[in-house]
């Protein structure tokens, strides 16, 4: 079987095109989502419809415009849960996860947290899946028409997501009669930062918001376009000086073999790359690269399974292959193999790797275009210390690929102009309350989060061992202490939130 190579290189193959002739092409590292837990995973696969009831909701299709072209609608998916739900009489909460990039299903597995805290909280469970993913596509679910253009793409927006959210749960409150239930509303990555904006923009629809991983500051001008890289190469520099060494020296030596005669056969062969007329020294760099990427992301203290399964820290046993290795004297390729091995074969089962495989498991592919339009993330730069070759990262390059691809030019500020990011903790300080940023150091997105306290109420937790959004991943019993205190602080945190809500509830009646 080859193994699948994940719809990540959807969008960094797309990149290469319109600028191969740099070193790097500049990436759209999209979000992943975490893990799975191994039971979880058993039990929603044997039986996906345990966790939760779908329901659909019509949408409209253009909150912002009264032109009765805009009037159209869509079916909206949700997810719900109310096995827990302490119902309309006590006012018991409903915990909504404002949905990512992607199929909302993918997500009620990497949010575990939600599920493991309803008991206690007494929580209704809702998961809205996010406009143009998953099932939730507009212009009737056709999917071919919706992705046609930009003219279709356009109602593919953070603003519009986020008054589809506002809308259904106002709606679904009205139905349950639920009016004075408080919402919290919860997210990881992506998801996390429309969980923050959702609380700053629509304060009576949700009393709070835990946005975890949520870099909603890693947008131009307030980010340096090389702190992504620059954490990734930190995170392997800090589990040995060779590791890091070897990743660093990787892409001159593939150059130099690839360019050498039957170069690009032996690389094939080192690396177990399946049969592919596309293969060259551009694609395998690329290939080596998300294994990286996605593993400093996903630097767990316990066993995952991402998009591929993942031991307890990754990045540790990458660079024990690559330093192990060297011992026993193995060529450098294997040593590479070995490392990149742990992201791409942890279960063994690969008997070539398939770099021409842009399946999109998790129905990933909008990013895309949201990465083209609003959410200009500065991430592909690297410089001299970056384990990946020196790259200025440029703005115009990114302009032109989103020209080529979908004809339309980015608004690099529109998401600033929108949200607000400049001097943050002055602004957040008077205008806003109860959120939780959570970041974990190892994740190269924290570089765009926020990692000060900004009040009582606005509060940032940081992890130096936290990975990407680590405390919504279902708990295990190998769980570092680190990790329990974290869930034990937003649980505490979320507590707070929801009896000051029922104070003022009984107060004003
Ligand atoms: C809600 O989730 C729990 C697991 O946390 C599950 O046991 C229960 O069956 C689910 N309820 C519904 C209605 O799906
Ligand atoms: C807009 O849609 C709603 C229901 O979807 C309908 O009642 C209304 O007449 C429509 N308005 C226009 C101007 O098309
Ligand atoms: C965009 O795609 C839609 C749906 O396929 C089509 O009706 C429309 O004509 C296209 N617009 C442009 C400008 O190509
Ligand atoms: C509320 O009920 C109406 C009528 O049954 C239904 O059409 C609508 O989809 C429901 N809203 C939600 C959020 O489920
Ligand atoms: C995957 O791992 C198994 C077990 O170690 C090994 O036999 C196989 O050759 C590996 N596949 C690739 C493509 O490296
Ligand atoms: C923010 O404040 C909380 C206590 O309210 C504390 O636990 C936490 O460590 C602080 N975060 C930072 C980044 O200082």
């Amino acid at each position: 079987m080859a193994i699948g190579f994940p719809f990540i290189f959807i969008l960094f193959s797309l990149f290469l095109v319109p600028s191969f002739t740099f070193p790097f092409a500049p990436i759209i590292p999209r979000f992943p989502s975490s893990a799975v837990s191994a039971e979880l995973k058993q039990q929603s696969h044997s039986a996906p419809d345990t966790l939760y009831r779908t329901n659909f909701f019509t949408q409209i299709l253009d909150h912002f415009n009264f032109n009765p072209q805009s009037n159209q609608t869509f079916q909206q998916r949700y997810l719900i849960n109310d096995t827990f739900w302490g119902g309309v009489k006590n006012n018991a909460p409903i915990f909504v996860y404002t949905g990512n990039e992607g199929n909302i299903e993918w997500f009620t597995q990497n949010t575990g947290f939600m599920f493991e805290n309803a008991p206690s909280f007494h929580a209704l469970l809702v998961f809205i899946e996010h406009r143009f993913y998953g099932k939730s596509i507009p212009f009737g679910g056709n999917r071919e028409v919706a992705y046609a253009n930009a003219s279709t793409l356009g109602y593919l927006s953070s603003t519009q997501a986020l008054a589809d959210y506002a809308t259904l749960i106002i709606d679904l409150k009205k139905n349950l009669s639920a009016t004075d239930s408080p919402v919290v509303v919860f997210g990881g990555s992506y998801g996390g930062m429309l969980a923050a904006w959702f609380r700053m923009k629509y304060p009576h629809v949700s009393i709070g918001a835990l946005a975890s991983s949520a870099p909603i500051l890693h947008f131009m001008d307030l980010v340096s376009p090389y702190i992504f890289n620059s954490i990734i190469s930190q995170d392997f520099r800090s589990e040995s000086e060779n590791c890091y060494k070897v990743l660093k020296g990787s892409w001159k030596l593939i150059d130099d073999i690839a360019n050498k005669p039957g170069g690009l056969e032996l690389l094939q062969k080192s690396f177990r790359i399946c049969k592919s007329d596309d293969f060259g020294a551009g694609s395998l760099k690329g290939w080596l690269r998300t294994a990286w990427v996605y593993t400093a992301m996903t630097d767990y203290p316990t066993p995952s399974n991402f998009l591929n399964p993942l031991p307890a820290y990754p990045i540790k046993k990458m660079c024990e292959a690559i330093d192990r290795s060297e011992t026993e004297k193995r060529d450098r390729l294997e040593r590479l193999h070995e490392a990149a091995s742990v992201f791409y074969n942890y279960t063994g089962t690969a008997t070539c790797f398939d770099l021409d495989d842009d399946s999109d498991p998790h129905d990933l592919g909008g990013w895309q275009w949201q990465a083209c339009t609003e959410m200009i993330m500065p991430v592909g730069g690297s410089n001299k210390h970056s384990i990946f070759p020196e790259y200025e990262w440029s703005y115009q390059d990114r302009a032109s690929s989103c020209q080529f691809f979908y004809n339309v030019t980015p608004r690099p500020h529109w998401i600033t102009t929108e949200f607000g990011g400049h001097a943050i903790e002055t602004v957040l300080k008077r205008s806003a309350s109860n959120i939780i940023f959570f970041n974990g150091l190892r994740d190269p997105w924290s570089g765009g989060g926020v990692l000060k306290n900004i009040s009582k109420t606005v509060v940032a937790m940081v992890e130096m061992r936290g990975a990407h959004h680590v405390d919504l991943r279902y708990s295990t019993k190998e769980d570092p202490k680190w990790l329990k205190d974290v869930r034990k602080q937003e649980v505490k945190i979320i507590a707070s939130w929801i009896s000051q809500y029922h104070q003022d509830l009984h107060s004003n009646n």
